[in-house]
């Protein structure tokens, strides 16, 4: 069933494992991760990006697509759709009128009291329809769609603006920045385990982790064990399905036929969400 975020969160925070946000980008990506959650039998977020949104046709367009899938395949596990790194209020709001089941405001680039105002905001109206909502502090480095972050506008969160923002706000689960960044990680990464440990304490919330592509197995269950709850995944289901995509059309350099490449790279897909699902110990949570 289309859920919110919140009992399956808790859930994994009660049971020390995390559920995977994976994105969108069309259909093929939404086929492989609603199959892979249902053959793991584990709880899935699919994370959309608005930008993602406006590839695929719109809010209302995704949603009806999530849900004529999972009709076609039965699904069973809990699912959330959920609006990734949400720009305002506006079109939280949107997605949420659209029939999305969570959504993250990434006021993350605003002063503390802003960034607490607009939270505050898409929560009291989220939380009236049952929605939960994610909210960010601190900045989270790299590249996603429209969201860029240079390294030295990147910023780890302060575990007392994060009790405070937690507080006043009443957000569902919330993403302190803590050294991981969105695509290819230049080098080891680096997250600041103290400070998430420092964080859990303060603000009682599940955390979440973005940036998830390129964390090693070690660091995930570190993460996982200080109560990150969630971790987004995009880039590595990404350049795993490029990379089959490539590999099919330099072997047969006559196929036209998009089945035959979109198709391998969505069993690509299928596996890697897979593998992410057992890594988080989501599998058979559902
Ligand atoms: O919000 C989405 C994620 O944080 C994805 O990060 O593309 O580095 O896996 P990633
Ligand atoms: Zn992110």
């Amino acid at each position: 069933p289309l859920v919110s975020m919140t009992e399956m969160l808790n859930k994994a925070v009660e049971g020390k494992y995390a559920v995977g946000q994976f994105n969108l980008n069309n259909l093929e990506f939404t086929q492989a991760i609603l199959q892979a959650a249902e053959e793991e039998r584990s709880p899935v977020i699919l994370g959309v990006s608005e930008g993602a949104a406006r590839y695929m046709g719109g809010f209302k367009l995704v949603v009806n697509m999530v849900k004529a899938l999972m009709e076609e395949y039965n699904v069973t596990v809990p699912v959330a759709i959920h609006l990734d790194h949400g720009s305002s209020f506006e079109n939280c709001v949107k997605a949420i009128h659209a029939g999305f089941t969570s959504v993250m405001i990434d006021g993350s680039h605003l002063p503390l009291e802003e960034n607490i105002a607009l939270t505050k905001k898409v929560v009291d109206v989220a939380h009236v329809l049952g929605v939960s909502v994610e909210a960010e502090l601190g900045r989270i480095g790299g590249q996603e769609d429209d969201l860029v972050v240079d390294d030295a506008e990147a910023m780890y969160a302060v575990p007392e603006e994060c009790e405070r923002l937690v507080r006043e706000t009443k957000v569902d689960c919330l993403a302190p920045a803590l050294g991981s960044v969105h695509g290819p990680y230049k080098g080891e990464p680096k997250l600041g385990f103290d400070r998430m440990e420092v964080i859990q304490k303060l603000t009682g919330v599940p955390l979440v982790l973005h940036g998830g592509t390129g964390i090693p197995l070690k660091d995930i269950q570190k993460a996982i064990s200080l109560g990150t709850a969630k971790i987004n995944v995009n880039t590595e289901n990404q350049m795993a399905s490029a990379k089959t995509v490539r590999r099919v059309l330099e072997e047969n350099p006559s196929l036209y036929d998009p089945r035959k490449y979109l198709g391998p790279a969505r069993e690509t897909i299928k596996e890697t969400v897979k593998g992410k699902m057992r890594e988080f110990g989501s599998s058979q949570k559902a």
